[in-house]
């Protein structure tokens, strides 16, 4: 059996490598297929040097575009690539356009398709990423869930292919990785701050969004660590407000951080204010445990918020300050980690091999 692992932007780059370290050391053949979605070198290549990858054994180059664009160059790239390698089964990771890509040129070539972090929604259709999500449960031959609760969606939505929670495998990320960022990262923030990222699409495309965003960072007082998304750099630059962002008292942006660093950056953080999806789980893990202010209307991630560490807070700047004023005055007292115990890698190998 050979296995293909798809990856394509940086957070499946992160979520993968606990899988393919798996892998490796069970000397189970397998290939990296790299569809190159992301390609700048801190939200690509930062990663496979900090997390001792080898290089991906095809990369496809896709780069930016449309969403058709992205998603059709990848589809036509994995195929020649599963054909070339000899895949005979295609791990997908997540929810981005190289996952659905990746999942539909697998099943088109009667290849098997295994979904890492199957069965998430967030209910919301103007997400790209709900999409690919949907999409790809339906035609994946092995759903990884990394909960009981999104074992529940797929088996509601009656998928055909075999369902096994088994963890997040970022979870297994964040615990092989930390004592080596404690030791090498390089980030060093004196004092106390605030940590911020946004690339959603749904805020950082909209200039009203961005807007309220400025109006919150404003207003927070004290250092705002912003390691800045390319997207959303971007953006800020596209709409006049980049200068606006850099002027704000405290704000401390700074280019998209390593792994490694950006542990070290959520450990040491007061809390974090986010878009992004990977972070609301790794703000659980723990060795980690901060309090998440989700930007945005909905989650697919509703496990952190039921176990009392994300809190999902919309985009408008005084309902966000609202809810950070009541976490610094009430406090807050999290469960535990809900997304596995950084052994996810392991069950979904012992899966696909059994
Ligand atoms: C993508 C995923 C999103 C994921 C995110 C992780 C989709 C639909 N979106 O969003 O789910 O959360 O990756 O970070 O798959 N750009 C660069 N350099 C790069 C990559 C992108 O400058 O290396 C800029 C380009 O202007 C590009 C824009 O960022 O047009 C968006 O990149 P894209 O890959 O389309 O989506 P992301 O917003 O990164
Ligand atoms: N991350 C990173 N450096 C940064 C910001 C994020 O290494 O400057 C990591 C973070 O630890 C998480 C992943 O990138 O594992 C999240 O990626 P992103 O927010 O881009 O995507 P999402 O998870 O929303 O799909």
């Amino acid at each position: 059996m050979r296995v293909a692992v798809v990856l394509g932007t940086r957070p499946e780059i992160i979520k993968m490598s606990p899988l393919i370290r798996e892998l490796k050391d069970r000397d189970i053949p397998y290939d990296v297929i790299h569809t190159g979605q992301h390609y700048d070198h801190e939200v690509s290549e930062i990663f496979f040097k900090e997390l001792n990858l080898s290089p991906p054994e095809e990369h496809i180059g896709v780069g930016s575009g449309s969403q058709a664009e992205q998603t059709g160059k990848a589809l036509m790239g994995l195929e020649k690539a599963y054909a070339t390698l000899g895949s005979d089964i295609v791990l997908v990771q997540g929810d981005t356009n190289t996952v659905l890509a990746g999942a539909l040129a697998a099943v088109k070539m009667d290849l098997k398709v295994g979904h890492v972090e199957a069965g998430l929604r967030s209910y919301d259709l103007r997400m790209p990423e709900e999409h690919n999500r949907r999409l790809t449960d339906h035609c994946s031959h092995h759903l990884f869930a990394p909960t009981e609760k999104s074992a529940e969606i797929l088996r509601g939505e009656k998928v055909w292919g075999d369902i096994h929670v088994t963890g997040n495998t970022v979870i297994d990320a964040c615990m092989q990785n930390m004592e080596i960022a404690q030791e090498k990262s390089r980030v060093d923030i004196p004092g106390e701050y605030v940590l911020v990222t946004a690339h959603r699409a749904e805020n950082v495309d909209d200039r009203s969004v961005l807007k309220q965003f400025l109006d919150v960072f404003e207003n927070i007082p004290g250092t705002k660590v912003y390691p800045i998304h390319p997207r959303a750099e971007k953006m800020f630059k596209h709409t006049g407000l980049y200068s606006k962002l850099k002027d704000i008292t405290g704000m401390k942006l700074m280019k998209p951080q390593g792994y490694l660093e950006f542990l070290m950056l959520m450990k040491n953080a007061r809390y974090i204010l986010t878009d992004s999806g990977g972070i609301q789980e790794e703000a659980t893990a723990p060795n980690i445990k901060k309090k998440v202010f989700v930007l945005r209307e909905s989650t697919e991630r509703p496990e952190a918020v039921d176990a009392g560490f994300a809190e999902v807070v919309g985009t408008n700047s005084d309902d966000i300050l609202n809810a950070i004023d009541r976490f610094e005055q009430d406090g807050w007292k999290p469960e535990d980690c809900p997304y596995g115990d950084g052994r996810a890698s392991e069950r979904i190998v012992n899966i696909i091999t059994g």
